[in-house]
């Protein structure tokens, strides 16, 4: 029998970058059975479902129901109930491979390690180098308990040899989103009502550091405004995004702008559509950077910093933050064709998943060579 590897995943963001690597697997026959352990961070249709049906992710094996609550509530939920799992299947995992830098990521880690068994972190070494963002705390604990940390861009290998991991631990096997990405850009089945050959902006707004402030939020509200009288905005809003804007009124006003189209939150095909024919997207995202660059779509981005720095040296980004003159002013040169385009980066090419598998088989079959 083969040995197995949790894959891990919870919140929306992991989906796509655990999907293209399930497909490969299976289609190079590797020498592991992958485990889909959904943590139940993210429970919505919206937010889930859809996600799994339109990435065409089988159903999870295992589902923890974590559900939300504060940072602590939730990161505790999914650390014991993912504990309990692991200490019930027999044989054990051979590795639990953990993605990106949410809550579920740092707490699947961490049962895992303690339970010595080997975890693998895809998407490692991002630094924002902003301890205010919780991500940023997932990141740097995931990555100092990690046996294997797979990086998907230049900056991450940097950043990990900076802070002494050991080469032999470090692999750049680039960016498993863009295999998504790739995949369904080709696949013929986007096809967008709101795509009417009329230009937009598309709208995501997701950070507590952008919305749970509601000085901060207003301010934000106040320049969208501005923006929707140039040119139309769609905003797909996230369910935190939502709350909020009810809770201070703000909803109200951006909805009644003529120009303004607040959706619930889209499916990942809906959204690409929407991404790759956006004039320019307005985002606090960590994975809508990486996306714009490789689609060469102008990019700004409502943040002081940037864990994924290569989209600000050859993608499309532009880090505004809540400079809204410097907004202005790259919104001028968007749409007098200015703008900068993006270069290739290493390893975004569609194939990172193939090399994702590759250092998962290497783990099993060192694991059994000991
Ligand atoms: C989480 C991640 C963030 C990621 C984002 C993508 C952490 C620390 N943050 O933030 O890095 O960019 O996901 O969405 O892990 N809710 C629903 N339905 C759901 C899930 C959440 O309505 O399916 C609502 C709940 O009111 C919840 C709130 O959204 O309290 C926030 O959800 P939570 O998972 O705590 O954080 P996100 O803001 O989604």
């Amino acid at each position: 029998m083969k040995p197995s590897i949790a894959f891990v995943a919870g919140a929306r963001p992991n989906f796509m970058k655990i999907a293209p690597v399930l497909r490969a697997a299976d289609e190079t026959k590797a020498p592991f059975t992958p485990v889909i352990v959904h943590t139940g961070q993210h429970y919505s249709r919206e937010m889930s479902d859809v996600m799994f049906e339109q990435l065409e992710i089988r159903p999870p094996d295992v589902h923890l129901e974590a559900g939300s609550g504060t940072h602590g509530q939730q990161t505790a939920k999914i650390l014991a109930a993912f504990e309990e799992f692991l200490m019930e299947i027999s044989p054990r995992l051979a590795a639990v491979m953990v993605v990106g830098d949410v809550n579920s990521t740092i707490a699947a880690a961490l049962a895992a390690s303690k339970l010595h068994i080997p975890v693998v972190h895809l998407e490692a070494g991002l630094r924002s180098f902003d301890r205010g963002m919780p991500e940023e705390i997932n990141r740097i604990a995931t990555d100092a308990i990690s046996d294997l940390l797979l990086v998907s861009e230049p900056a991450g290998e940097k950043n990990l040899r900076k802070e002494g991991v050991p080469d032999q631990r470090i692999r750049y096997v680039g960016n498993v989103m863009i295999d998504t990405l790739v995949r369904h850009l080709t696949d013929g089945r986007a096809a967008n009502p709101m795509v009417d050959g009329q230009p937009f902006a598309l709208l995501t707004l997701h950070r507590p550091s952008n919305v749970d402030c509601p000085e901060t939020l207003t301010r934000i509200v106040e320049f969208l405004l501005e923006v929707a009288d140039q040119i139309r905005l769609i905003f797909p809003a996230h369910p935190r995004t939502q709350l909020r804007l009810q809770e201070t009124g703000l909803l109200e006003r951006l909805s009644s702008h003529p120009a303004i189209q607040v959706l619930q939150p889209l499916g990942y095909v809906d959204n690409l559509e929407l991404m790759r024919a956006a004039a320019f997207v307005i985002t606090d995202s960590g994975g809508i950077q990486e996306e714009t660059s490789y689609m060469s779509v102008p990019c700004l981005t409502l943040r002081e910093n940037t864990e994924r720095p290569v989209t600000l040296t050859h993608g499309t980004n532009t880090l505004v933050g809540l400079d809204f003159q410097k907004a202005r002013t790259a919104i001028c040169e968007i749409r007098s064709g200015n703008y900068k385009r993006s270069l290739p980066i290493p390893g975004w090419d569609g194939r990172a998943a193939y090399r994702v598998v590759e250092a998962l088989s290497d783990l099993v079959k060192s694991a059994h060579a000991v």
